[in-house]
């Protein structure tokens, strides 16, 4: 059985390709009020190429007793470690946790929640948004690594994942992944809420963007992670092309006055590099920016 928590946007593109392959699957939603909201919606509904599917996909609150196996912890990463905290005392022995969050630091959070259980990293590049509630667009077809620092023996669900059409690698170095897409972030999206831009204006800007490339290198250099530091400024600027007229999620987030996962991405990075004493000066100037940006619009710094 696949326990999802979270039917927001993740959440459900993952939760309708697993039922739809005759997979038993079930939401757990925030409080008995969503739970009601979704039995009104009826189900989920995943719109692909312009289709609208539905699926009705059993729900519960997180108070239910049915023990847990297997969760796929589909919410944002300011919002993991208290849902698990909530499944603690049902999660059984042996359970796995497949944690979506993007960014870093959110997994350990999840790890010290619970325990006794096994944390299965991702990173995504599967694009989706909410339409209204319960109303998920495939947006962007993607590729998702899954890996475990601690234990590189593959889960033997991924059978699942192949089933439901969920194209995946199991990799080694999930780690490195997780790094790799956090610098790449940390490049692009906070330039993009400060400039008010869509990522393709970037180019306007190439000192400030090769300024912070190189700086994000030497983090991930004195991290251990050098293999994910490999042409990253390329990377970048190859990221700004192909997604040139894109306005990237912290953005959005931003615009729409949304709490964005700045303390998963830049804020982890920066503190990253002061536990390792690393003065990044263009890195600690575009946080302390983003900070004074965010607390101008109210939106919380963490
Ligand atoms: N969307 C993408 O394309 C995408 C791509 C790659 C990575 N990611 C990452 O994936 C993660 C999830 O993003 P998302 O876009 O799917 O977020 P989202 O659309 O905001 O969905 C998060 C869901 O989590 C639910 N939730 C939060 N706390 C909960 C709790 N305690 N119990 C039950 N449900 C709870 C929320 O419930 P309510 O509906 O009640 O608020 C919401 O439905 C983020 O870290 C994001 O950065 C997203």
């Amino acid at each position: 059985m696949w326990h999802i928590l979270g039917a927001g946007s993740l959440g459900t593109l993952w939760a309708t390709r697993l039922a739809r392959a005759g997979l038993p699957v079930e939401l757990i939603l925030r409080d008995s009020a969503r739970l009601h909201s979704y039995q009104q919606a009826g189900g989920l509904t995943l719109i692909e190429h312009g289709q609208p599917q539905h699926y009705p996909v059993p729900a519960q609150t997180p108070d239910h007793r049915q023990p847990i196996q297997r969760l796929l912890l589909a919410c944002k990463a300011y919002d993991a470690a208290n849902a698990v905290s909530q499944l603690a005392s049902r999660l059984a022995p042996g359970a796995e946790i497949l944690l979506l969050q993007n960014g870093l630091g959110s997994q350990d959070e999840v790890a010290r929640a619970a325990p006794q259980a096994r944390c299965i990293f991702a990173s995504s590049t599967e694009g989706a948004f909410r339409q209204a509630d319960f109303q998920v667009v495939f947006a962007g077809h993607g590729h998702t690594w899954l890996g475990d620092p601690q234990n590189l023996q593959p889960p033997s669900w991924l059978a699942d994942l192949q089933h439901a059409g969920i194209v995946h690698d199991w990799s080694l170095d999930i780690l490195s992944r997780l790094w790799r897409k956090l610098a790449l972030n940390c490049a692009i999206n906070p330039l993009t809420v400060l400039h008010d831009c869509r990522n393709g204006e970037l180019q306007a800007h190439p000192a400030q963007v090769a300024c912070l490339c190189s700086e994000l290198s030497e983090l991930l250099h004195t991290c251990g992670h050098s293999a994910a530091a490999e042409n990253l400024h390329d990377d970048v600027q190859r990221v700004i092309q192909a997604t040139a007229a894109n306005y990237s999620s912290m953005h959005q987030d931003v615009r729409q006055g949304r709490r964005t996962e700045i303390a998963y991405l830049l804020g982890y990075a920066c503190d990253a590099a002061q536990r390792h004493q690393l003065v990044l000066p263009h890195l600690q100037a575009l946080h302390s920016q983003l900070l004074a940006h965010l607390a101008a619009r109210g939106l919380p710094s963490h």
